[in-house]
C-alpha cells in the first residue's frame, strides 16, 4: 500500500514531508518522492530504493523556500519500481500523488495522447496531473472538480501547483486523513505521520475532496460540508499497527481492502481482465506446474482444483524444495507458476531457474514487485497486498487464492463476478463472529494436537488452518484429507484430539458430515465451520449460507485465521513474530 503525506501552513514543510514518510515505511515500499513549490516553481524530488536515497537527493536539491509540499512512498502495482515510475508525477505546473488504482487510466492515457500530450511513466497516477493541465484554464479547482469527475477507481489524491498556494485533495477507496493545528494543515494516508504535529483530524469519507490553505475547504458532490474533527491516537506504534493489538491481527482485518485492490480492474462485469497478460502467452500450454512453499503452497493447492475444473488444464502442485532435486519431466508444453508472498524464497526462486533453463513459460504470482522471482519470471501477477508484517501469512494468501480464482476464469473465459465480488464481502471481519472465536480458543488449549478436515478446496485449507495454528501458537496440528482419517489417523482419536473440520454445504457435504460423525463417534472433540449446523458437533462456528464454495472457502479462510490467532494471545507468544521463523526464507 502506498504512502502519502502533505502539508501547508507550515514552517519547515520538508522536516513534516520526510519525517511523514519514514513513518509510514512500515507500510512497505520500493521508491518514494516529494513535490514542493520552492521559488514560484514545482521542484519533485525522487529515488528508487530506501528513504534516505530520498533523504540525500533533497539535501542536495539546493531547495531555496520550500512553502508546502506532497509526499509518497511506492509498493509497485502498475510498472515497475523505478525513479520514473516513483511519485510524485508532475505535469508542466503541478504534481499529484496518488494511492490506489485508476481502472480507466489507459483510456484517459489513450485519449491525452490523441490531444498531443506526452507521458513518461507506466503507472496510471500520470493520467491524473495530465488530465487536470489538460482541463486547466485559470481555475484550478474546477480543473481538479473536472479531473475527479473523469477518475474511475480507486484513490487518494493530494495536487500541488505553481499557480495556487493550495493543496487538493480527494478520497475514494484508499484512505486519507486531513489534520489541522492552527493555520497548520496536513495531509496523511494513515495516522502515524500526523501524531505529535496535530491532536484532531477529519478521516475523509469516499467522495469527499477540496482544498486546503490556511483553511479546509470540504465538498462532497459539489456541496461545501464541514469537517468532522477525532482526535488522533497518541502512540505511534500502536497507529502503525492501526489499534490492532499485532500486525497479523490488523492484516486479517485488511483482507477485505487489499482484495478489492486485488480485483480492482481485473474482476469486471464482462470477466476477467489482467493487463499484465495476453492470450498469446498461454498458447501451446497443456498443462501447469505450480511450485510454491508453505502458505503459498497450500495456495497452489486450491488453484489445482479451479484450473482443473474450470479451465480444463491437468495442473500439478509441486513443493520447491521437493522438485528442485527430483529431476522432474519438465515440457515445453508446460506453463511453470511460481507463488511467493515475498518473491524471494530460495527453494522457490531455484524451481523458477530451473523451469527457465529448459525453456519452459513462466509466470510469477508475488507479492513484491522488483523482488528476485518478479525479475526472473517471464510474466508477473502482482498480489497488490501490500507489506504483510506478520511472518504467518495471511492477507497474501487471501490474495493468491483470489488470483487463481480469477486466473482459472480467465483461463476458461467464465465469468463468476458476482461470486468473486460475494467472496470478498465475507472477508469484512464481523465483530460477533471475531468475539465468538476468542471465547471458543480457551477450550483449545491443552489437547494432545489438532486435525484440520476437509474435501476438494477444503482440504488445502485445512492444511493452512494447521499451518496457522502451529505457526504461532506451537501446538502441533495437521490438516487432512477428511476422507483418509479412517485410513489411520482416527485411532488418534479421545476427548482430547481436537478436529476442526470444513463443512461446506456446496461441496461433498454429506460425505464429509460422516467422516465427523465418525470422529465424534471416538469421542474426539469436533468443531465444525460450517453454514448447516449438524447436532453431535461439541462446537461450532456458522458461516454465511452461500451457493458458491469459494464464498465459503473465504469465510472458513478467515474463521482459522482468528482461531490461531486468538489461541497463540492466549498462549502468550510472540503473534507477528513466532519463535524459530522468518517473514522470508532465503536460504535453502
Ligand atoms: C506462512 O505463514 C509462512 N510464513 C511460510 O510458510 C511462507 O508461506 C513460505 O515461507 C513461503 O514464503 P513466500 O510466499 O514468501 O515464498
Amino acid at each position: 500500500m502506498c504512502g502519502i503525506v502533505g502539508c501547508i501552513g507550515v514552517k519547515n514543510p520538508v522536516e513534516y514531508l520526510i519525517e511523514g514518510l519514514k513513518e509510514l515505511e512500515y507500510r512497505g515500499y520500493d521508491s518514494a518522492g516529494i513535490a514542493v513549490k520552492d521559488e514560484n516553481e514545482i521542484k519533485v524530488i525522487k529515488a528508487v530504493g530506501k528513504l534516505k536515497n530520498l533523504e540525500d537527493k533533497v539535501k542536495k536539491s539546493g531547495l531555496k523556500n520550500p512553502e508546502f509540499g506532497i509526499g509518497h512512498t511506492r509498493w509497485a502495482t502498475h510498472g515497475k519500481p523505478t525513479e520514473i515510475n516513483a511519485h510524485p508525477h508532475r505535469g508542466a505546473f503541478s504534481a499529484v500523488v496518488h494511492n490506489g488504482i485508476i481502472e480507466n487510466y489507459q483510456e484517459i492515457k489513450k485519449e491525452l495522447q490523441k490531444e498531443g500530450i506526452e507521458f513518461i511513466s507506466q503507472t496510471d497516477t500520470e493520467v491524473i496531473v495530465k488530465l487536470f493541465e489538460y482541463y486547466y484554464e485559470g481555475d484550478s479547482f474546477k480543473a481538479f472538480e473536472k479531473t475527479l469527475k473523469k477518475l474511475e477507481g480507486a484513490y487518494a489524491i493530494l495536487l500541488i501547483t505553481k499557480y495556487e498556494d493550495k493543496i487538493f485533495f480527494a478520497k475514494k477507496g484508499s484512505p486519507l486523513i486531513v489534520a489541522k493545528n492552527g493555520n497548520e494543515i496536513y495531509f496523511a494516508s494513515s495516522d502515524a505521520p500526523l501524531i505529535g504535529y496535530a491532536e484532531k483530524a477529519h478521516y475523509l469519507e469516499d467522495g469527499e475532496y477540496g482544498v486546503a490553505d490556511n483553511e479546509i475547504h470540504l465538498y462532497n458532490d459539489s456541496q461545501k460540508i464541514s469537517p468532522y474533527f477525532k482526535s488522533l491516537p497518541t502512540n505511534k506504534e500502536s497507529a502503525k499497527k492501526g489499534g490492532f493489538r499485532f500486525y497479523m491481527e490488523k492484516e486479517i482485518y485488511e483482507q477485505y481492502d487489499v482484495l478489492k485492490e486485488n480485483t480492482l480492474g481485473r474482476n469486471t462485469p464482462d470477466g476477467i481482465k489482467f493487463d499484465e497478460l495476453d492470450r498469446e502467452f498461454f498458447e501451446g500450454i497443456n498443462n501447469i506446474i505450480i511450485s510454491a512453499c508453505g502458505t503459498s503452497y497450500h495456495a497452489g493447492l486450491v488453484g489445482k482444483y479451479l484450473l482443473e475444473r474450470d479451465a480444463k488444464i491437468r495442473t500439478n502442485v509441486e513443493v520447491a524444495s521437493e522438485l528442485r532435486y527430483r529431476e522432474p519431466l519438465l515440457t515445453k508444453d508446460t506453463l511453470f507458476v511460481v507463488i511467493s508472498q515475498s518473491g524471494e524464497t530460495a527453494d522457490t526462486l531455484e524451481t523458477l531457474k530451473m523451469a527457465k533453463k529448459a525453456g519452459l513459460k513462466t509466470l510469477a504470482l508475488c507479492n513484491v514487485d522488483n523482488s528476485s522471482i518478479v525479475r526472473e519470471a517471464d510474466k508477473t501477477i502482482l498480489l497488490r497486498a501490500g507489506i504483510e508484517k506478520g511472518v504467518a501469512s495471511t492477507k497474501a494468501f487471501a490474495t493468491q487464492v483470489m488470483t487463481l480464482w480469477m486466473l482459472s476464469n480467465y483461463l476458461a473465459q467464465k465469468n463468476e463476478y458476482e461470486a468473486i465480488n460475494e467472496a470478498i464481502e465475507v472477508t469484512k471481519v464481523d465483530s460477533a463472529l471475531h468475539e465468538k472465536i476468542k471465547r471458543l480458543s480457551k477450550r483449545y488449549l491443552h489437547g494432545h494436537g489438532f486435525f484440520y478436515i476437509g474435501r476438494d478446496i477444503f482440504f488445502p485449507l485445512a492444511l493452512e488452518g494447521a499451518l496457522k495454528l502451529k505457526e504461532i501458537s506451537y501446538i502441533h496440528a495437521e490438516g487432512y484429507p477428511a476422507g483418509e482419517m479412517k485410513h489411520g489417523p482416527i485411532a488418534l482419536a479421545d476427548p482430547d484430539l481436537y478436529v476442526v473440520a470444513l463443512l461446506s454445504k456446496n461441496i461433498l457435504f454429506e460425505k464429509t458430515k460422516s467422516n465427523i460423525e465418525e470422529l465424534v463417534a471416538r469421542d474426539a472433540t469436533v468443531l465444525t465451520v460450517s453454514s448447516e449446523y449438524i447436532e453431535m458437533t461439541d462446537d461450532f462456528i456458522k458461516i454465511n449460507d452461500t451457493a458458491h464454495p469459494m464464498v465459503e472457502f473465504f469465510e472458513m479462510m478467515l474463521v482459522t485465521q482468528l482461531l490461531a490467532m486468538e489461541v497463540a494471545i492466549r498462549m502468550g507468544n510472540d503473534v507477528d513474530m513466532p519463535r524459530n521463523l522468518a517473514k522470508s526464507v532465503t536460504v535453502e
